[in-house]
């Protein structure tokens, strides 16, 4: 990148004086708790000093919503775009900041340009291919984890799912074949299946669990599997996401919530914001409790930057900042779980 584009970034950051939270950022605590700690963070909000400024304080890995997904960084067949992704890097490098790669496989967001008639198995796989090295080839190093495949299973029918365009030009095995050019890109990289709806017990996370297990039986590169987490106000884990997650760690694989949102029907009381606190502890503690689990992201931080009122209308309010960057009781359990958890 675009050193020019970090020190503006940096610039800004110090130009934003106020510091938004004086007490011990929630990095500080999760460091000491051996944890990440981080979020999805928005690119173009990077551009906002108040924005950069939070997330640098606060959180000591991030992840990008949009930037590292196939149809921005690889927009068509000969065009890759890493403009973004390496503003991000640089500036987490610059920080101090560990990087979560998302997503390189994920059918929502496979390229439309490959989907068409006449395309055959082997263009496909080679399409794939160059995809992967180039971009984890890129980062190599770089990347403290990969969700390589995100959101394989079909939540009709509980198994992966057979219309993606991955699925229908290459057949089953385009996810193992995805781990391993990942692997063959960067061998050091953590290498994740990442999936939503996949946390308790139940058939869907027995299909997450059936497909780690048939990947490691078949010697393919899988290293952790992500639950995104994308809940309703008032969530509580139970026991059965303790077995879950001791079924996961028996199988030898790491845990990370890497997308956790807590939202709020709109529009948000106090004591809807004290409920969010709890549910946002409960998940921190949970994760300090399991020993597979290495950490916690949320999807995105502040409420003025994130996806759920676009994608769940009614809803929303769901990060630990507010719109304007004023921490919720949200962050204060947050905080308080790392500190006393
Ligand atoms: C979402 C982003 O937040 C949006 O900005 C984008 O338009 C669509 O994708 N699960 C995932 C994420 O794995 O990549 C999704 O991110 C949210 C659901």
């Amino acid at each position: 990148m675009a050193r020019s584009g970090v020190i503006a970034t940096l610039v800004a950051i110090l130009a934003f004086s106020i510091a938004p939270c004086s007490a011990q950022p929630l990095r500080a605590l999760a460091d000491a708790r051996d944890l990440y700690i981080g979020a999805a963070v928005s690119i173009p909000a990077l551009d906002s000093p108040e924005y950069a400024a939070l997330l640098v304080q606060q959180y000591n890995v991030v992840v990008a919503e949009n930037a590292f997904k196939w149809n921005n960084i690889h927009p068509a067949p000969d065009t890759y775009n890493f403009a973004e992704a390496d503003r991000l890097v640089a500036l987490a490098r610059s920080a101090g900041m560990a990087v979560r790669g998302h997503t390189l496989i994920w059918d929502q967001d496979a390229p439309a340009w490959l989907d068409l008639p006449g395309v055959t198995q082997q263009q496909a796989i080679t399409a794939m291919r160059s995809h992967i090295y180039r971009v984890v080839g890129r980062y190599r190093g770089q990347i403290a984890a990969w969700d390589v495949v995100n959101e394989a299973i079909d939540d009709a029918t509980m198994a992966p799912r057979t219309n993606s365009v991955w699925y229908r030009l290459i057949g089953p095995d385009y996810i193992a074949m995805a781990f391993r050019f990942a692997h063959e890109a960067d061998p050091e990289a953590v290498l994740y299946y990442n999936d939503t709806r996949t946390e308790d017990l139940g058939p869907k996370s027995d299909a997450v669990f059936e497909l780690v297990s048939g990947l490691l039986a078949e010697g393919v590169p899988v290293h952790g599997v992500g639950w995104q987490m994308h809940v309703e106000n008032g969530f509580r884990t139970t026991v059965d996401h303790r077995a879950n997650a001791a079924r996961l760690a028996a199988l030898g694989l790491e845990l990370t919530i890497t997308e956790l949102d807590v939202r709020i029907l709109l529009p948000a009381s106090e004591a809807a914001l004290e409920v969010q606190a709890e549910t946002y502890a409960n998940v921190m503690e949970f994760c300090l409790d399991e020993a597979s689990c290495r950490g916690v992201l949320t999807w995105g931080f502040t409420d003025r930057f994130s996806w759920i009122p676009t994608f769940i209308p009614g809803w929303g309010a769901g990060l630990p900042f507010d719109e304007n960057y004023r921490p919720k009781p949200a962050y204060e359990a947050l905080r308080d779980r790392l500190l006393n958890g």
